[in-house]
């Protein structure tokens, strides 16, 4: 389909597809699971009491609603575009997972679920996990591939001191892709008492639904924030895509809006016709994590290694309904390197007295291509989805800094 729809928000349909993309390919012993998840989603959304409490824990657990800042210094370095930050890094747990993790850990509560397991990438939604099940007194497991867990160990430490066991993924190239087989595995084997948290907008329908669902606070905030501070909707939104749920919970609220421009930015690592992560821009539709997407694939369909310098960005796939809305044209997606996004990093800590971590640093490096195109009177909304404390030692490195 590629005509042009009433809404943009409608998907996905009853068979968990977006166009051509997502959908439901699992193992057979896992079907039940996912139909009961699918119902217990369902009956929880049309619950008031579920949404009070999760609205409650947003406000006064995670700190929502986060500020939409002026990032005053960096527009006038960049001599274009108004640019507002939208503040996710100030959430409790230093990242925009922990809005999606809440909400599934508060559905495990009600499917009855006393163990929970996550995989991470970055850690960040793995610490997420670890932070929402020690509030809730419930087992957690966390997959991460053994390459994350050592360019992530801040966070690997956090999930320890809050209560979680970190198993460490050694297959294929150790890293997110590989922490998600090994957590689909899990869920298999222990489909009884386990609830699986998918930390983006992919899987098996209905996690992409329902993770945007989750996510959508952070559009949903803008657009009322944008209107109390500019009297209008934004102009443009940018955000960094690794799976793509921060981008999916900022763009979804605006996809209808026909004059709002929106980008997805994707990890172009060291170049895209060198090693890179980016799905959309280098990859092809195809098959994994129990839904149909872009992925990253070598010729004969083989599932290819993702690489960026943020962990948070190197899963060689990407959510079925950026791919969808990629082929509508409604969603461009871009993609920065490494150096760009390092550039990036190092100008927001100078100009702004913010650590971005260096997921949004993807993001904030096509603002920088893309703010001084536009009037002073565009206005640019940047998801600052996460703050860089967990980069330091990666940043370090690079520069050549002993920590
Ligand atoms: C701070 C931050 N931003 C972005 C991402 C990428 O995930 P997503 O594309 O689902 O937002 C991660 C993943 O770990 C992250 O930690």
């Amino acid at each position: 389909m590629t005509t042009e729809p009433n809404s943009y928000r409608t998907g996905p349909d009853e068979k968990g597809l977006f166009g051509i993309y997502g959908g439901r390919f699992v193992a057979e012993t896992l079907m039940p699971l996912i139909l009961q998840l699918e119902q217990a989603y369902k009956a929880a959304k049309a619950d008031r009491s579920f949404q009070d409490e999760l609205d409650y824990l947003l406000e006064h657990y995670v700190g929502r609603p986060s500020p939409l800042y002026f990032a005053k210094r960096l527009t006038e370095h960049l001599g274009g575009a108004k640019v507002y930050f939208k503040r996710d890094e100030l959430n409790h747990t230093g990242a925009h997972k922990i809005n999606n993790v809440l909400g599934q850990i508060l559905l495990a509560r009600r499917m009855g679920k006393k163990r929970i397991i996550a995989e991470t990438g970055a850690g960040q939604h793995g610490v997420a996990t670890a932070t929402a099940c020690a509030l809730f007194g419930l087992k957690c497991v966390v997959y991460m591939g053994e390459v994350d867990i050592e360019r992530q160990k801040p966070n690997v430490f956090r999930m320890k001191l809050l209560g979680a066991e970190v198993v460490p993924a050694k297959s294929g190239s150790r890293t997110l892709k590989d922490a998600l087989n090994e957590a689909l595995r899990d869920w298999v084997a222990n489909v009884e008492d386990t609830f699986y948290c998918i930390g983006t907008v992919a899987g098996p329908h209905p996690y992409p639904e329902m993770v945007r669902d989750f996510q959508c606070v952070i559009g949903n905030e803008t657009r009322h924030q944008m209107m109390r501070q500019e009297g209008r909707l934004p102009d443009s939104l940018v955000a960094a895509i690794g799976g793509g749920s921060n981008a999916m919970g900022l763009f979804h609220p605006f996809l209808d809006d026909k004059d709002v421009e929106i980008y997805g930015v994707e990890a172009a690592g060291h170049g895209l016709k060198k090693k890179h992560a980016a799905s959309i821009t280098g990859g092809k539709p195809g098959v994994l994590h129990g839904n149909r997407t872009y992925l990253l694939m070598d010729e004969d369909g083989q599932i290819t290694e993702g690489h960026s310098i943020s962990a948070g960005l190197d899963y060689p796939g990407i959510g079925p309904e950026h791919a969808w809305l990629h082929d509508m044209k409604r969603v461009n997606y871009v993609s920065a390197t490494d150096k760009e996004a390092l550039a990036a990093f190092q100008l927001c800590c100078k100009l702004e007295g913010i650590i971005p971590a260096l997921e949004p640093s993807h993001a904030l490096a096509h603002v920088m291509k893309l703010a001084p195109q536009k009037p002073k009177d565009h206005l640019m909304v940047m998801n600052l989805c996460g703050r860089g404390d967990k980069d330091i030692f990666t940043v370090a490195d690079i520069l050549g800094v002993k920590l």
